[in-house]
């Protein structure tokens, strides 16, 4: 049900130091860890011998050791020390551990979930990401299917219902369309973009005006009321707000599942501008917190939609214009499933449902994959 082929950001560069990170993505089990160098690497986290857990073992040298019979692996996967043979002694041929790619940019540690494989492609660049005022919500691990957590993450038409208590209802919920909804040149990312009526622009008051102003950019320093999404192949979502200064406010989300029910998410708020007021900066820091709660309540509602059968959620969803990229990452994922042999595990509009995939599958083999556009 996963794309494996794929990237996935794993950590944030400030969690991985010279001591094991377990962490699981995808239903593996994986170390993550720095080497004396400083280059980070991830292994798979099953020891090679009785399967212990080397996300609880130590780092030694280069290597890293097993908590239970210490045998060690180095970064490329293979055993070069079993303690018990001796100094000399023989390593048994197969001791070994998978090796996960990793790329490590502007922050993050992205890792590609095919281990012991040469990646294809690398994640994009995104300046924004080196830009001064970059606030990091911590890093959370929540309950929710992956899909169900991307889409909360690029739909709006939710905010003013489920955020009430956070974000605030001083408007009514309808929006603007979604419009250009367009693949990237690659494939492996969908933009679109939403143009708010002017009319929107003073509805806000008090805190909730200063939250619509700075986490949805409807402040009246917002001359286009013109907002960009991109939804990525790795679960990374942005929305951009262009202000009146010239500048961006960037909130971004990147979902990476640990399994069907569980997933790490890394969320940030950013402002390009290279020049911000000590007054302003403070506001922002203090956003953290009510933005940890905003995420709670998205949790809630997408833990709702879990049912131990379901992950992906409803079976026959029906959609509306304001769901536009949260289905576009669904078709957009899908296909790099259906690429690789998989089978998606949630419905995509203009797809034939999972089970009837599976029959068509068998008869008509490769032809399955012709129907997802
Ligand atoms: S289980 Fe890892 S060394 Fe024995
Ligand atoms: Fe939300």
């Amino acid at each position: 049900m996963f794309a494996f082929e794929n990237w996935y950001i794993a950590a944030r560069s400030e969690e991985v130091h010279n001591a094991p990170l377990g962490r699981k993505f995808l239903n593996q089990d994986v170390v993550l860890f720095r080497t004396q160098d400083g280059e980070v690497c991830a292994l798979g986290a099953v020891c090679a011998h009785r399967g212990a857990d080397l996300g609880k073992g130590r780092i030694v040298g280069s290597s890293i050791q097993c908590p239970w019979h210490g045998w060690q692996y180095g970064a490329d996967g293979r055993c070069n020390l079993v303690p018990s043979q001796g100094p000399c002694g023989k390593i048994p041929r197969g001791a070994r551990v998978p090796v996960y790619p990793l790329h490590e940019a502007q922050g993050y540690i992205h890792i590609w979930m095919k281990p012991d494989t040469q990646p294809t492609w690398y994640p994009p660049a995104h300046d924004f990401f080196n830009t001064r005022y970059h606030i990091k919500s911590p890093v959370r691990f929540q309950r929710g299917s992956f899909i169900n957590t991307v889409e909360a993450a690029c739909d709006d038409a939710h905010v003013y219902i489920a955020h009430a208590q956070t974000i605030g209802m001083a408007a009514p919920a309808h929006l603007a369309p979604i419009i250009d909804v367009k693949s990237t040149e690659d494939g492996r990312a969908v933009q679109g973009r939403m143009v708010w009526p002017i009319e929107r622009k003073r509805s806000f008051k008090g805190l909730s005006a200063w939250y619509q102003k700075h986490l949805l950019g409807l402040g009246e320093d917002s001359n286009t009321h013109d907002r960009h999404y991109r939804v990525e192949l790795s679960g990374l979502v942005v929305h951009r707000y262009p202000k009146a200064d010239g500048f961006d406010f960037i909130v971004y989300a990147a979902t990476t599942p640990a399994d069907e029910f569980t997933n790490w998410f890394f969320a940030g708020t950013i402002d390009t501008h290279p020049q911000r007021s000590f007054i302003g900066n403070f506001l922002y820091w203090l956003a953290r917190n009510r933005t940890s709660r905003v995420f709670d309540e998205d949790e809630d509602m997408i833990t709702s939609t879990l049912t131990d059968n379901l992950p992906g959620g409803h079976p026959r969803p029906i959609s509306v214009n304001s769901d536009a990229m949260g289905l576009a990452f669904r078709r957009l994922y899908a296909r790099q499933v259906l690429a690789e042999g998989g089978t998606p595990a949630w419905p995509v509009a203009g797809m034939v449902p999972a089970d009837v995939q599976e029959k068509v599958r068998e008869k008509v083999g490769e032809k399955m994959q012709e129907n997802v556009t």
